[in-house]
């Protein structure tokens, strides 16, 4: 039996075409329709039926995760859901702006009220009248605003930096934060009547790593839309590939997916998509903070395979990943089984920038092409 040569089990089963991939979407969204919003896991529909629930109500939402996880999409989700989504959806990031700038931003100045006021300035608050404003990293909110910001949330009314006159407003507000609130208000630095106000309607966004069925349909939903931004006609994801993003632990989350995927496609310089796997090898992997064998299976799992990788698959032999990894080839083989890795073939499937073939085989010879060079 040549080296390298390993049966094809648990590789990707390519999907029959876009179309279908397409239709997985939807199904996996269709009960709300959030079209933009990608994934069929348990835990991003818990997720969406809470978003659903709470959208046409006009209470305050908390949205709760990790960067990168999909809070802004679903800020904008709830507001296209609500009775405001004809009005304006306003956003504003607490950690982008110097806080000396920020009760500006928020609440608008009048002219003079400080050295380079030169010029009257209205506030988001205001310009989201009517509609929705999303408060993004809000627990970086500095102290000193929060009180103002409470009273707006309670009484829909404040006044501009400097001015005298009462404003009143009508907004929905949803609020963003990847930080423990709790926490901060335990250690002082979030006063506690304005996370009640806040906590009303919290809603955890899952990481990427504890929905990681939801990553070939992000793939194939990336690779989608980036091959038809940049006129790019990508037929064939490797099967290695796909295996090693389904493994990873994505610290970055959907948007770290979804940077990897641009470059790829970027890098790629045939149909066959080239996923920069080192990006992720390099990174450090906080799959251990899971416990016990799972983990470690994991990460061995992921250094196993960027060594194929590297070594097109070859096992044995002078140049084969045993000997890189310091292992005779038997030994490597039986690793390789028990965590079932198998030389892949390369998944296909289709997307010609801008049209999706409406039919499509399941894994057609012809479309099957081998990975590596001596496959
Ligand atoms: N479920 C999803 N389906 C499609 N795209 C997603 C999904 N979740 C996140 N994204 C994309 O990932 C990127 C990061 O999402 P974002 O909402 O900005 O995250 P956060 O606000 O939590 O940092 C955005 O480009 C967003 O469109
Ligand atoms: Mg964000």
């Amino acid at each position: 039996m040549d080296d390298g040569q390993v049966e094809h089990d648990g590789i990707w089963e390519a999907p029959e075409s876009m179309d279908e991939v397409l239709r997985s979407e939807s199904t996996s969204v269709a009960d709300h329709a959030f079209r933009d919003i990608v994934g069929s896991s348990a835990a991003l529909r818990d997720t969406l039926r809470q978003v659903q629930v709470v959208a046409a109500t006009d209470a305050t939402v908390l949205l709760l995760g990790e960067t990168g996880t999909g809070k802004e999409l679903l800020a904008r989700a709830i507001h296209d859901r609500s009775e405001r989504r004809e009005r304006t959806f306003m956003k504003i990031n607490c950690a982008a702006i110097p806080s000396g700038l920020l009760e500006s931003e928020l609440f608008g100045h009048e002219r003079g009220a400080f050295t380079n006021a030169v010029a009257q300035k209205i506030g988001r608050f205001e310009l989201a009248n009517g509609g929705t404003l999303f408060l993004d990293e809000v627990g970086e909110l500095p102290l000193e605003l929060q009180p103002k910001l409470l009273r707006v949330l309670q009484e829909l009314e404040f006044e501009r930096l400097g001015g005298t006159r009462t404003i009143k407003v009508d907004v929905r507000v949803v609020a963003a934060t990847n930080r423990d609130l709790a926490q901060m208000v335990s250690e002082r630095r979030f006063r506690d009547d304005l996370y009640y106000r806040v906590n009303v309607f919290p809603i955890q966004v899952p990481p990427l790593r504890e929905r990681l069925e939801d990553i070939d349909v992000l793939v194939h939903h990336f690779v989608g839309r980036f091959a038809v931004r940049m006129k790019r006609s990508i037929e064939r994801i490797p099967a290695a590939a796909m295996e090693a993003m389904r493994r990873y632990s994505w610290p970055g989350n959907v948007r770290e997916l979804e940077n990897l995927i641009e470059r790829a496609i970027i890098l790629s310089r045939g149909p066959t998509l080239e996923v920069p796997l080192g990006d992720l090898a390099r990174r450090p992997s906080d799959c251990a903070v899971d416990d016990g064998t799972e983990s470690l299976d994991r990460l061995t799992r992921m250094h196993v395979v960027r060594i194929l990788n590297e070594t097109n698959w070859m096992v044995g032999g002078r140049g084969g990943a045993a000997v890189r990894l310091g292992m005779n080839r038997t030994t490597l083989q039986s690793m390789m089984k028990r965590l079932g890795l198998a030389r892949p073939r390369e998944s296909a499937f289709r997307v010609r920038s801008g049209c999706v073939p409406r039919t499509g085989s399941r894994t057609p010879a012809g479309l099957c092409t081998r990975y590596g060079a001596n496959a």
